[in-house]
């Protein structure tokens, strides 16, 4: 028996899962600002969902069986076809466009390296149903924050922003046809990577030009629209889309966040227009988030003509970079309040006012075996509990319990029938919502 967790995939300490929840909450704040509404598909699909359209990378990484009824099935190693084939399904009764989001967990049998493991959460935002180059700008505005929110700034992170339809007419104007075009998209995608030796010989091979491959290689060289018009005139109309869509981003005031990248080509099959990529500034980590426009995948996978884009933005490289930067919140405190009884008699008294603050919705602990009220109060610390509460017998004579701030070390005798009141106001004081740990599910 292994007592390890399979290679690639996470054990969630409490510490872990603090974080991954700050980062769930935060991405379902901004996206809920942005009008999304949250959805869920199954964690196991059809395999043919995966082979027809996300392309050659993810078909090789999948989780797949057949299952015992003889279906070949798959874990989902992205969400982007169950989202298309959801919408498929419903398309006339919903309102277009659909804002949707959703954070599933994924599942690809990747190669082990940093940033990239064999699950990972993925905040997915798609919207459906708009075709013009404002959908990509709110797209792209909502990735970005995403990450603002949690704290990053346009030193952090950069979106690395291209589109398809610009980079086919760019290949098409330095005369590569039919598979050379596929092939240049994966040169491309190495260029970026810094690894492209092999496919520019795939492209040779194939009988692309060698001025055309030359031509490739400047491409990451070329940084703004302006630059692109003024090397190929002929491509000014297919600027157009991105044109409106960097404008846009510009009014919002995020502008300085993109950079234009004609290496960014984009993995999967299914992209048609705008393609990008969230990177940590220094260009250190994996990409952060990707995306892109997908007008024809709801027509391959359910016979329905809607336009549609939107991005994965992925747990792992998140963290890292939020570890990099300080931007993890510090330890919230797991309990509001410890209670501490004097004496053995005191016992019943704590258990009935645990029970009461409990249910005014206050996180409240007690011992639960007998030990001097100092070593309760010690358990108190070790729980990070602001507050104490000390039950003893002269106290309860008094009809009054004994509340201790241990941040502040102040302690007052407070009425018996008073304390609910009183101690909810003092917790309610010092507890921001940030700091409170709220359930997932
Ligand atoms: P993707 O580029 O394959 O796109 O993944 C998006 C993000 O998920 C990546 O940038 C990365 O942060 C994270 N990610 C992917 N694979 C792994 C892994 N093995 N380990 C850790 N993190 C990973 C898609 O999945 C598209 N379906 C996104 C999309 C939604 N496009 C349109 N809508």
């Amino acid at each position: 028996m292994q007592p390890k967790a399979l290679p690639g995939f996470r054990d969630f300490y409490p510490a872990d899962l603090a974080l991954r929840a700050h980062i769930f909450r935060t991405w379902r704040t901004v996206a809920t600002r942005y009008g999304f509404e949250e959805y869920d598909g199954p964690p196991l699909e059809p395999l043919e969902l995966y082979t027809a359209k996300s392309g050659e990378e993810i078909a090789g990484q999948l989780y797949s069986f057949t299952d015992k009824g003889g279906r070949e099935v798959a874990l989902r190693p992205e969400m982007t076809p169950t989202l298309a084939r959801m919408v498929a399904a419903r398309a006339n009764g919903l309102r277009k466009p659909i804002r949707w989001f959703s954070i599933p967990q994924l599942f690809r049998y990747e190669r082990q390296q940093r940033g990239r493991l064999r699950e990972h959460f993925q905040l997915n935002c798609d919207l459906i149903g708009e075709p013009g180059p404002l959908g990509d700008a709110e797209i792209i505005a909502l990735a970005v924050d995403a990450l603002r929110a949690l704290g990053l700034g346009s030193a952090d992170f950069r979106v690395r922003l291209s589109d398809r339809r610009l980079l086919n007419r760019l290949l098409e104007l330095l005369g590569l046809r039919g598979d050379q075009v596929g092939l240049a998209h994966q040169a491309l995608d190495k260029i970026g990577r810094g690894e492209s030796a092999g496919r520019q010989q795939a492209l040779l091979d194939a009988g692309a030009p060698a001025h055309a491959i030359e031509s490739l290689d400047s491409f990451r060289q070329l940084r703004n629209l302006s630059e692109v018009e003024a090397r190929f005139p002929q491509a000014a109309q297919a600027t157009a889309p991105l044109r409106a869509t960097v404008t846009a981003l510009d009014a919002m005031g995020l502008g300085g966040f993109v950079d234009l990248d004609l290496t960014i080509v984009r993995g999967l099959a299914y992209y048609t227009g705008t393609v990008f990529e969230l990177f940590d500034a220094k260009a250190e980590l994996r990409a952060i988030c990707g995306g892109g426009r997908y007008d024809n995948l709801l027509q391959a996978l359910g016979g329905v003509d809607l336009p549609a884009l939107g991005f994965g933005m992925g747990d792992v490289v998140l963290a890292e970079l939020l570890r990099d930067r300080g931007l993890i919140p510090g330890e919230a405190s797991s309990i509001d309040v410890f209670l501490a009884g004097i004496t053995e008699d005191d016992l019943p008294h704590v258990l009935a006012l645990t029970h009461e603050l409990r249910d005014a919705g206050l996180r409240a602990e007690y011992a639960l075996s007998s030990q001097a009220v100092g070593k309760q109060l010690k358990l108190a610390d070790s729980r990070r509990a602001r507050l104490a509460i000390v039950i003893g017998p002269d106290d309860r004579a008094r009809g009054e319990v004994m509340v201790k701030d241990l941040a502040g070390k102040a302690q007052s005798s407070i009425a018996r029938d008073a304390v609910l009141g009183h101690v909810a106001g003092m917790v309610a004081g010092f507890t921001t919502e940030a700091q409170r740990t709220v359930p997932l599910w």
